[in-house]
């Protein structure tokens, strides 16, 4: 960071921050009664995700002795089971881990194309492209990643599988109450859910869902306890395997035994790079993540944003122009780097990213039709969700997972209970028309057998000396990675709370389509002013849900949950 390193942050840090949560020291989880929490300051380990449920039975796998692996693990599946719109098991996400001896992990467990996946599936015979087949229902869905990664990472746990699986297994059997948000989503999905599954799911419900009321999945307890029982081979393997491609012939899907089989999460190494003084350990390809924070971070370089203020004209201006730049390199050159070569060093390259500014004029908008990929020097209401996990020993945890849109598929595998994904539609189902996120693409993300779409999920975790110092990660699509940028320049440059950074409006431009889209609450005065230099605005009720743990001055964790949803943050 420009911020001379070391000694001043810490003094920053210091001064910056007003502890004024409260520990949670209550012990147990009652899911028929539960209050939400907004921040905790805590010294033994703290959790944030976006449900209080899960958050809580983070917290008590930690207190149980498991480290923040095992206590993210436990959190994810019970995001599985009360945050349906998102937490998973028919999806994927990723996993970026700093394990306590420094080790540094990225687990990939995105979805896959089936074997029978082809560049042109959703195309017609007259070359009309067909998001509402890559959007919803059978034909959404790529091979679910979930179980994978979920085991991929419990390598890293201490406690035994059974023990961080059984929280999720109470809370599918024996039910819990919906909160308003749950009770309108499952609501406004009604129509969707008849149309989409021939066997109905649980979430149909002949009078209208009310908050209080208790959700109870047996189907999803069962598919649980196989895993529990049998690990990935619970899930890949036997009868939720049948379960899965019985759905599939039920709507025409095309995942197959040996999809599911095959089906391998992988242990990548992590995308990393320095800035003024911090680490910053972010998801490297399939997902743009990584490397879009990478680019925005290295082209505000030595801009001196600092100076320029919060939310001020020339700031926003400038990190507008950053964005839309590093998006249309997304679009041109990014993908599953497995089949399509990235040409990552060449787009983080400090002489290319200067390059890529050049054209900037702080006087007025640079249209995106003017802004392409950069040359290569040589002679995304939707729905995912992120938690945040630390622990005393200094693991650090940071996942993002989803189904993509909000129920993913909207088809709930028969008999198992779960939700199936549409990721799909993160492909560049035809070069140029945009996915539901609005992000175009090319070759780099054309369909494959086998190939991972390309994802905006971020997971970040920002070292400071050589210690966790931010663990950071949002949903919201392609806002994801400029949620995640906001909140680095927000702590990092502008010097503010973790609070600050994570409820003050968030604004992002994509490249295209042109707009600056921005929160409720944007100042005024800016949008103004930026539109007489030529900027198009779009107002959106809320952008992404960003979870921040910082290491405070002294050790001690300030978790913030967002306050655009039930976000809840526990600790210890
Ligand atoms: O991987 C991606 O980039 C998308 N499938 C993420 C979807 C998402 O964030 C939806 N949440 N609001």
């Amino acid at each position: 960071m420009k911020r001379r390193t070391g000694l001043i942050l810490v003094a920053f840090l210091i001064f910056s921050c007003h502890p004024s949560g409260k520990s949670n020291s209550s012990a147990g989880i009652n899911p028929y009664q539960y209050s939400i929490q907004k921040k905790t300051i805590a010294e033994n380990g703290a959790v944030v995700s976006a449900h209080p449920l899960a958050s809580k039975t983070g917290l008590e796998i930690l207190k149980m002795g498991g480290n923040a692996i095992d206590a993210a693990i436990a959190t994810q599946l019970a995001l599985a089971v009360v945050y349906p719109q998102a937490g998973n098991l028919g999806g994927g996400g990723f996993m970026v881990a700093r394990i306590s001896d420094g080790e540094e992990i990225a687990i990939d467990y995105r979805e896959m194309a089936p074997g029978r996946a082809s560049r042109d599936m959703y195309i017609d015979w007259a070359g009309m492209a067909h998001t509402d087949k890559s959007q919803d229902g059978h034909l959404a869905s790529g091979v679910p990643g979930t179980v994978a990664g979920i085991f991929a990472a419990a390598k890293y746990g201490k406690l035994p599988f059974e023990k961080l699986v059984q929280p999720a297994i109470d809370l599918a059997e024996k039910g819990f109450v919906i909160r308003q948000h749950e009770a309108r989503a499952l609501n406004g999905l009604q129509d969707e859910l008849k149309k989409f599954n021939t066997i109905a799911p649980v979430f149909v419900k002949n009078s209208p869902w009310k908050e209080g009321d208790t959700l109870v999945q047996t189907d999803l307890a069962n598919t649980l306890k196989r895993i529990r029982d049998q690990g990935p081979a619970g899930f890949y393997e036997g009868e939720t395997a049948r379960l899965i491609i019985e759905e599939m012939k039920r709507g025409n899907g095309i995942i197959t035994y040996d999809d599911l089989k095959n089906y391998k999460a992988k242990l990548r190494t992590p995308h990393t790079f320095n800035y003024k003084g911090c680490k910053i350990i972010g998801m490297p390809m399939p997902s743009s993540g990584g490397v879009l924070v990478h680019q925005m971070m290295k082209m505000i370089g030595d801009r001196n944003i600092a100076s320029m203020g919060f939310e001020s004209e020339q700031a926003v201006q400038l990190m507008t122009e950053i964005e839309r730049r590093a998006f249309a390199d997304r679009a041109e050159y990014m993908g599953d780097a497995d089949y399509y070569k990235v040409p990552v060093d060449m787009i983080t390259n400090e002489v290319y990213l200067q390059e890529r500014m050049k054209n900037y004029d702080p006087s007025k908008a640079t249209p995106s039709s003017v802004i392409k990929p950069g040359v290569l020097l040589r002679a995304e209401s939707k729905e995912t969700t992120h938690l945040s996990v630390i622990d005393k020993d200094g693991n650090a945890v940071a996942i993002t997972t989803t189904l993509n849109n909000s129920y993913g598929s909207k088809t709930v595998v028969g008999g198992a209970g779960f939700f199936l994904n549409d990721e799909m539609d993160d492909f560049s189902i035809k070069p140029g028309v945009p996915n539901m996120y609005g992000a175009i693409g090319g070759s780099a993300n054309a369909i494959a057998p086998g190939k991972r779409m390309l994802s905006s999920m971020t997971p970040t975790i920002v070292l400071k000396d050589n210690k966790p110092f931010l663990i950071v990660g949002t949903p919201g699509g392609t806002t994801i990675p400029t949620s995640v940028f906001q909140t680095l320049v927000d702590i990092i440059e502008f010097n503010m709370t973790a609070e600050d950074a994570v409820y003050k409006p968030k604004f992002h431009h994509q490249w295209l389509p042109d707009t600056l889209e921005v929160e409720k609450g944007f100042p005024t005065a800016v949008r103004e002013a930026l539109q007489k230099k030529g900027y198009a605005f779009k107002e959106r009720n809320s952008i992404g849900r960003t979870e921040v743990i910082k290491v405070l001055a002294g050790g001690k964790f300030e978790a913030v949950a967002d306050n655009r949803g039930d976000d809840d943050a526990e600790g210890w």
